[in-house]
This record gives C-alpha cells, structure tokens and sequence, in this order.
C-alpha cells in the first residue's frame, strides 16, 4: 500500500509540533483551484444551503431545478415517459408561476391550532462552511502536509460521479477527498473504515478502489443511505428498480390528477404545514405503494428514492427551500420525481460497479455509535478516512427531521447519540467538557482499529465550544498522541463566516476548515 514514512525532519514530536499543529506557525502555499472556480470544501456543497437558497434540493441530488414562468414550461408528460428520457444530471422543472384568477389560491393551514399541530421547532441550521478555495496553510511533515495541500484542489466533475449526487446529506463530504486520501494512503485490499460515514461518500469510494469497506454511523438514515449508495444490486434488479418506480409514479400520479385521497397514517397532521396538501397527498399515496415493495432486493433503494425528494417539494420548515412558499409544484411532479430518482440511482450504481475491481466485497455498513466501534477487530484497519462532525455547527436529526418521519425512522435514539449537535437547548456552542470526553473516546477507538503504522486522515472544522473558538487541530492533536495516534501532518484552509454572532465569537480567529493527518504508532 501507500503507506509513507514521515521523516524526522517532520516528525511530529513534542511541544513544538503541537505548535505547528495549532495555528500561527505554518507555511502557506495558495492552492486555490482553477477546476473549481474558486469554489472549494472538505464538505460537498452544502445541501441544506443549497435547498434552501432556491438552487433546490435537485442542486444536492444530481438535478439543477430550474423555475421558468408558464409560458415556457414544457407539456406535462407521464411520469414513465419522461424518466426513460431524463439522464442523471438532467434538469429537472419545478414550474413557478403566478396564481391565475381563475384558480383557487392554495389552501394556507394556519401556523397553529387544535388539530393541526406544529412539528417542532428547531432553530435554523448554521452553514456548515462557506465553500471557498482559497490558500492552503500547512504543518508537519513536508511530503505528507503537500499531499494533503493537494486534496484541497478537488476535483468538481466527481461531485456527482458514481452515486454520490443522488441524496442529500448535511455536511457531505467532497468524495474528490475520499478518492485522493485513499490513493495515497491504502492499496487494494486494505481495510478502510469511516466510524462517521454518513451518506457512505467514503464507502462508495473505497468500494470502487477495491478497498474493504467498513461504515458506521449514528444516524439510521445516514446508513440508510450510504447502503442504497454502494449496494450494487446487479443489471435486473436495477432495471426492476426503475420499472417498480415508474410503475408506482404512474399509479400515484394518476390517483393525484384524480384527486384521490390516500389513507393517511397517524402522524400525518404536521406534515401539511411542511407540504402544499395537493403535495402531501400525492406523497402519502407515493409513500403508501413504496412501502408496499418488499425491502429486498429493491424495495430500500426505492425508500431512499423518495426520500431524497422530500425536502425539494416542502413549502415551509427549516430543511425547506427558502422559496418553498413560492414554488408552484403540479400534481402529478412528486411522482414523476421518484421515477427519475430511481433512473438516477440505478446510473449511478452501475458506473459504480462498472468501477469497482472484481471481487470486492459490498461495504459493510451499520448503525452504531463511533465511541465504541463494536464488531471491528483491534489492528483491522489500514486506513481511517473520516469526517466527524464539527461542534455546534449542525443538528443532523432536526436537519433530517422530514426524512426520518416519512421513512419512519428511529430519531430518538440517535438524537441522544449524536455529539456536538446546535440545538436549541445548546445554543451556539458544545458542552467544551462532554465534547472533549466524547472526542477522546472515539480517538481511541481509532488507535484501536488501525494497524501500527495505518493513518487516519480527519476532515474537520473549526466549531464553537461553549462561547469561544475551537481550534480543532490542537484539541485533536493534544488528545489523539497520548492514545497512540501521532499528528503527522495538517493542511488547512480559511472559510467564511456568516453568521453575526459567529462573527463575534471568532473575531481575530481565524475560522478554518482542516485535513489532519495522524499515524498509529
Ligand atoms: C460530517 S457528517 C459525515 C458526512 C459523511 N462524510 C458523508 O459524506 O456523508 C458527520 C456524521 O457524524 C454522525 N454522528 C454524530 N454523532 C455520532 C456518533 N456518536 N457516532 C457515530 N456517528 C455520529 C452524524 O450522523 C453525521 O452523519
């Protein structure tokens, strides 16, 4: 593998390194990328913002929404028709126009009330980062912290490759990352682990390098996804993938057109200050058939679809587009959506096992907290490739509350789980003492799982700890070389603050998302 030693010239001993590893004292080399027109991020494209912002959820999932007024908008065509059309990548209309008169304007619920309860309320998430390229400032060991420099210049064509445009996550990380470290760090057949997977971006990519792949993560639908992301399925079951959505966006499309009204389940009363209700009705009769296929072979795929459309069609919320209000979505449009996100999915898994070497196995992916890594062997792995999350700076179960509802997932349990979450009770910052136990314990873990001389490369950022700054670098750094994980090497780059607040809190800090480098002694 490619594994490297650092030299001594390097070497990351003692105070100085720690230095080094915190801010102040490090080489800058300006590596902004001309591939990504300025445009640059550990993390892909902030879903949330982008949905938000009025690219829409499409901006994070594969598809550009475009609004055009009515007068240009193309003749509604069957959902089946236009999936057989549509190619990944394809723009996908959301139609706004302006209320005619002679419509009825829609049906407002109002903001409270007796049978029509308010789904929780939950501050608006902060940006993650801003994605900014930009100068690379860099300790450690020389080789090492210029190869890091290096991941930094990501390559914007593989944002959408494989399958990692085809569902939204919060805080996704640029799978131009994933790919680079894993090149240099692990050779075919090495085991690789993200005890924080997410989406599986990490996963997807050591899969199609031949890696063993091993994922965890707190949140069900993080491992929901990066399952429907990286298992293959094979030619038939991908085609029955997209026959049963079409199959099933016909039947519900049909029913919305008619305007049928579908069994509603017991929680359904919120979700029609999320959705329009011609929306949530139509969702409720896709939901009904989607559930009704078996969950092998394809029927998880085929809930992953329709989730991944949800937070595009919701009108209020604070997963919504900040249009949501504003968007005129015909009936007949959620349906002809989870066709094309089967089309979608069922592309981008073939060009995955396209990539992938022979003999590969599926990652193995699971549920789990990140403190204690159970079913993963001390020494198993060559390479830890991860990107934990960043205090304060994102609350994934009220991020992803539309998901978990519709996809009746368990969010309590991994609510309590989840580290250094903003919530409303928290506020801007992380406990700084349970953050800090919590990052020793899952620091050890690493130690544990990685073979003497593996390396675990983090993604992280700078958060908010109680009141004040975090340097991630140095808290890492301090906690992980006494576990047995040396800091080899760090590269890190400037992002923007937007919110006032934060402003205040990191007034002459700089704010900085990083890529740390740490070797198992
Ligand atoms: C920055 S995201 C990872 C995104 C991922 N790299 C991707 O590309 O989709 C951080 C992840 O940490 C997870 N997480 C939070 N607390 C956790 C814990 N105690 N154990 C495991 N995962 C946790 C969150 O659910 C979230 O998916």
């Amino acid at each position: 593998m490619g594994m490297r030693t650092t030299g001594t010239g390097g070497k990351a001993s003692g105070e100085r390194f720690f230095k080094d590893f915190a801010r102040g004292s490090s080489k800058k080399s300006d590596k902004s990328s001309s591939k990504t027109s300025g445009k640059t991020s550990g993390r892909a494209s902030n879903k949330t913002s982008n949905e938000r912002s009025g690219k829409g959820a499409g901006a994070s999932s594969g598809q550009t929404v475009e609004r055009r007024p009515a007068s240009s908008a193309a003749p509604r065509e069957r959902a089946g028709e236009r999936a057989a059309r549509e190619r990944p990548g394809d723009r996908v209309v959301i139609e706004r126009k302006p209320p005619r008169r002679d419509e009825p304007a829609p049906v407002r619920f109002a903001a409270k009330g007796p049978g029509n309860p308010t789904p929780p309320r939950v501050p608006r998430q902060r940006r993650a980062f801003s994605t900014v390229g930009g100068p690379v400032e860099t300790a450690g060991d020389a080789a090492e912290s210029g190869a890091l420099a290096r991941l930094w210049d990501v390559d914007p064509g593989l944002a959408r490759a494989l399958t990692h445009g085809f569902h939204a996550y919060a805080g996704r990380l640029h799978p131009s990352i994933a790919r680079g470290a894993l090149t240099r760090w692990s050779a075919a057949g090495d085991t690789v682990v993200d005890p924080f997977c997410g989406s599986g971006t990490v996963l997807t990519e050591a899969m199609g390098l031949g890696r063993v792949a091993i994922g965890n993560d707190a949140s069900p639908l993080g491992v929901a996804i990066a399952q429907a992301r990286t298992t293959l399925l094979g030619e038939a079951h991908r085609e029955l993938l997209v026959s049963e959505a079409r199959r099933i966006a016909e039947l519900a499309g049909e029913e919305a057109r008619k305007r049928r009204r579908p069994e509603l389940p017991s929680w359904a009363g919120p979700e029609f200050q999320r959705f329009f209700p011609h929306v949530a009705f139509e969702l409720f009769t896709l939901r009904e058939l989607v559930m009704e296929v078996p969950r092998q072979p394809v029927g998880n795929a085929l809930r992953l679809c329709f989730s991944a459309n949800l937070v595009k069609l919701m009108k209020a919320g604070p997963e919504a587009p900040r249009d949501g209000e504003a968007k005129r979505i015909a009936r007949g449009v959620p349906s002809r959506l989870l066709g094309d996100r089967a089309v979608e999915l069922a592309t981008g898994l073939a060009a995955l096992e396209r990539r992938t070497p022979p003999g590969t196995p599926p990652p193995v992916v699971r549920v789990g907290d990140a403190r204690e890594l159970k079913g993963i062997a001390a020494g198993a792995a060559r390479l830890i490739v991860s990107s934990p999350p960043y205090p304060g700076t994102y609350d994934y179960a009220a991020q992803h509350d539309v998901r978990f509802t519709w996809l009746e997932l368990p969010r309590r349990s991994f609510e309590s789980a989840q580290l250094g979450a903003r919530t409303a009770t928290t506020g801007l910052g992380a406990d700084p003492a349970t953050w800090r136990a919590s990052q020793r314990q899952w620091l050890s873990e690493m130690a544990r799982i990685l073979m003497p001389g593996g390396h675990a490369l983090l993604i992280v950022g700078d958060g908010v700890l109680g009141n004040q700054p975090e340097d991630a670098p140095a808290t890492i750094a301090e906690q992980a070389a006494p576990l047995g994980l040396e800091p080899i090497a760090r590269a890190s780059q400037a992002r923007a603050t937007h919110d006032r607040r934060l402003r205040e809190i990191f007034k002459g800090h700089p704010r900085q998302e990083h890529l740390l480098l740490l070797r198992r002694a």
